[in-house]
């Protein structure tokens, strides 16, 4: 039987949960995760006094619909005034947790005071995230962090102790550190000494791309749930490899012919969630159609024949070009 852990009162099965991930894990990309078994899933992060002052994407960003739950919508914001009047607001959208962005490091958010920045001002975290939990009531909020702003100095363990005292119902952590972005490897060592410092679940996140890594991650930190990103790029269906390893089942994956099924079905899905025509909502599909493409015999030339798909028709055509392509390679 698959474990479960409470963060706040929500109940989660201990496999693994999808990361937020702006300009790809929107509403179709979660669902799809969530019909594989993501055992949780977070909106794309929301600036705090974005919505405050403007609500022009506000539904679009916090809308949370049931197929989704359980779903966090993630905010990021360095001042607490602005950071308890957002979650005022997407209050009203209920979503079952709100968390905070504190670990992002791309310039526009970090040059705000924001996203990873409050890694560097520790009291100042600690204030948005109380701010955050009293505006929320009984809605669970958490904040997901990494090791700290550069990689000599890991502020993770006490930052979270920090949060944890704010009222943070958990914490997820990346083990990378803002100056590394995306560079090098994800350090387990930084989620198991925050899962040793507090005693709110702790949700370990970085280069998990398989049941092999994923039950790494929980062997080596001992955290309560893992998250994965970018291991999902066209494999939502990595979420139920890591269900069946949990639960101690063997696990087929898709075959080729699954594979391109499931990413017409979610290119079509796509389409019907845009507001966009056709043409402008394949654009969006494009990476995704590419991603599903990865790691076959001619992958390079047809991830870039994707990446000029302009409607579904064409997709559909692609797909089938594909797999004759890797079944005459499988005749040789
Ligand atoms: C394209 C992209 C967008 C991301 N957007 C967000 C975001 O909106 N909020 C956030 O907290 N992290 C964001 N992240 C970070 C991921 O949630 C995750 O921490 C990171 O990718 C490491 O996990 P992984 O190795 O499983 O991908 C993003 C990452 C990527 C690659």
């Amino acid at each position: 039987m698959t474990a479960t852990i409470d963060i706040g009162g929500v109940k989660i099965p201990r496999t693994a949960a999808l990361a937020p991930m702006a300009g790809v894990a929107d509403r179709a990309y979660r669902l799809m995760c969530r019909e594989y078994g993501a055992a949780m899933v977070t909106s794309e992060m929301v600036s705090a006094k974005g919505i405050v002052y403007s609500d022009r994407k506000t539904a679009e960003l916090c809308t949370v619909t049931p197929e989704e739950r359980p779903m966090a919508v993630q905010l990021f914001g360095s001042e607490p005034e602005f950071m308890a009047k957002a979650v005022d607001i997407v209050l009203r959208y209920e979503p079952d947790i709100i968390d905070i962005n504190m670990g992002c490091p791309v310039p526009k958010v970090v040059g705000t005071g924001a996203g990873s920045a409050l890694m560097k001002d520790i009291p100042l975290a600690a204030m948005v995230c109380e701010a955050a939990v009293k505006a929320a009531g009984s809605i669970p909020v958490t904040v997901k962090i990494r090791s700290g702003w550069s990689k000599d100095e890991n502020v993770a363990p006490q930052m979270s102790k920090a949060l944890e005292n704010a009222g943070a119902a958990a914490v997820a952590v990346h083990g990378r550190s803002r100056d590394q972005f995306y560079s090098g490897e994800s350090d387990n060592s930084v989620i198991k000494a925050v899962k040793d410092a507090v005693s709110i679940p702790v949700i370990g996140n970085g280069d998990v791309t398989d049941f092999a890594s994923c039950e790494r991650m929980y062997r080596e930190t001992g955290c309560d749930l893992v998250m994965i990103g970018r291991g999902s790029y066209g494999r939502p269906f990595i979420f139920e490899e890591i269900a069946a390893g949990m639960a101690g089942d063997d696990y087929t994956p898709p075959t080729l012919e699954e594979k391109m099924e499931i990413m017409l079905r979610h290119i079509r899905l796509m389409l019907t969630l845009s507001e966009k025509p056709e043409e402008l909502a394949m654009h969006e599909a494009r990476k995704h159609a590419a991603w599903y493409m990865n790691g076959y015999y001619g992958s390079a030339k047809f991830r870039g024949r994707c990446y000029q798909l302009s409607s579904y028709a064409e997709a559909e055509e692609l797909a089938g070009e594909f797999i004759a392509l890797q079944n005459s390679r499988a005749e040789l």
